[in-house]
């Protein structure tokens, strides 16, 4: 491929958290009493946390102040982490494993770019702690995705331009960011079917044939 560098969403991309984020959701949205299903859950693909509180309490007819959102985002936070400590190395597929060993050893750099606060533990958890040249999460970013500042982020960290990067994707939210940011991109999942993706992907290994 005709990049330098390759930036990776972590969710959807490289694990799947999905699961763990809708069960974490669904607990806090069922002690406060608002209805919440997986089709709420995948609007929040992508999406930073205080900004997937307030899709949840559209449902609402309270007014939650922002110290009431605040305790909320929290309690839901301490039950994904604690869901996130099952994951292990077995949680990285082989297929994303070989593909990001094949990459590097052509020379491409790797980053993440992922809205998460929890980038870390995840891939403190899955074996890939020390794994990436660079990583630009939501700890380093004040706008979330659709807007690229994760990306731009990443990109800089790596020291490279977005036309040498790609990036590579399974969020609507995350593709816009990309082509806000002026990088190219690689869609899996719902991605795949997205116009405005590059290069729509069957699956992860077909990065190599780009
Ligand atoms: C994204 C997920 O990677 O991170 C979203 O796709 C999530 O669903 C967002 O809301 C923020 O995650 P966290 O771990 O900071 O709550
Ligand atoms: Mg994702």
């Amino acid at each position: 491929m005709n990049y330098k560098g390759v930036i990776f969403d972590l969710d959807g991309v490289i694990c799947f958290t999905d699961q763990y984020h809708y069960l974490a959701w669904k607990e806090m949205a069922d002690e406060i009493g608002i209805y919440f299903d997986e089709k709420i859950n995948n609007r929040l693909r992508g999406v930073s946390r205080m900004a997937s509180l307030d899709i949840i309490l559209e449902r609402s007819d309270k007014e939650y102040s922002t110290d009431e959102k605040e305790t909320l985002a929290s309690k839901k936070n301490e039950i994904y982490k604690k869901l996130l400590l099952k994951m292990t190395p077995d949680d990285l597929s082989d297929e994303v494993k070989e593909t990001l060993d094949s990459l590097r050893a052509d020379g491409y750099k790797l980053a993440i770019g992922s809205s998460s606060k929890n980038t870390k533990l995840i891939l403190k958890q899955i074996g890939l702690e020390k794994y990436f040249d660079a990583i630009s999460d939501g700890t380093n970013i004040t706008h979330s995705k659709p807007h690229p500042e994760v990306f731009l982020k990443a990109a800089e960290y790596l020291g490279l331009k977005p036309e040498e990067c790609l990036v590579v994707e399974d969020a609507v939210a995350g593709i816009d960011a990309a082509v806000a940011g002026g990088f190219e991109s690689a869609g899996i999942g719902e991605a795949g079917s997205y116009e405005k993706t590059t290069y729509p992907l069957q699956s992860f290994s077909d990065l190599l044939k780009i």
